[in-house]
């Protein structure tokens, strides 16, 4: 028997204010975007921006439904847009923020576990990290350098 470890490092800004230049504009531009989520039930309004290597800004936010698990998370919603418009780019980096209209905006969350799975292949599947970069409104902003990290013994196609 053997003991695995996984080591998972990240950065950590104080503030958006301590971010270079063009990391702290996609993060602004992602708390942006959350306005054009649609998230009457949750009033968790998230906003996702990504910036391809062909230089395009693709960008998603949650969509809610009145039957709940049809809602579709912003992180997807970005995915698939960037897949359809843009087939086999690899994105370069995704900036993720949120506005709750019910609780504080003060620090980073992170995507879901469905998400991590999306992220995850989406990196695989065209062989290039994809670096996140997540903040609320205000506070501490993450910067990890791959969403695949998120995903450890992550379930791939290669089983299949
Ligand atoms: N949500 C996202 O869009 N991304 C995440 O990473 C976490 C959760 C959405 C789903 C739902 O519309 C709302 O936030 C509350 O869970």
């Amino acid at each position: 028997m053997h003991e695995n470890k996984f080591e998972f490092s990240y950065k950590v800004y104080n503030s958006a204010d301590e971010l270079p230049e063009e990391q702290r504009s996609l993060l602004k531009k992602a708390q942006e975007v959350s306005e054009h989520a649609y998230a009457p039930y949750s009033h968790f309004h998230v906003g996702a921006v990504a910036k391809l290597i062909n230089g395009k800004m693709v960008t998603g936010t949650n969509q809610e439904n009145a039957s709940y698990p049809v809602g579709l998370c912003a992180e997807r919603v970005l995915l698939a847009s960037a897949s359809s418009q843009f087939p086999n780019v690899p994105i370069e980096v995704i900036a993720i923020s949120y506005k709750s209209k019910i609780q504080k905006n003060d620090h980073p969350v992170s995507p879901c576990g469905i998400c991590r799975q999306s992220l995850q292949e989406f990196e695989s599947r065209v062989n290039h990290p994809i670096q996140l970069i997540l903040g609320g409104m205000t506070g501490e902003v993450y910067v990890i350098d791959r969403a695949g990290k998120l995903l450890p013994l992550a379930f791939t196609k290669n089983e299949l």
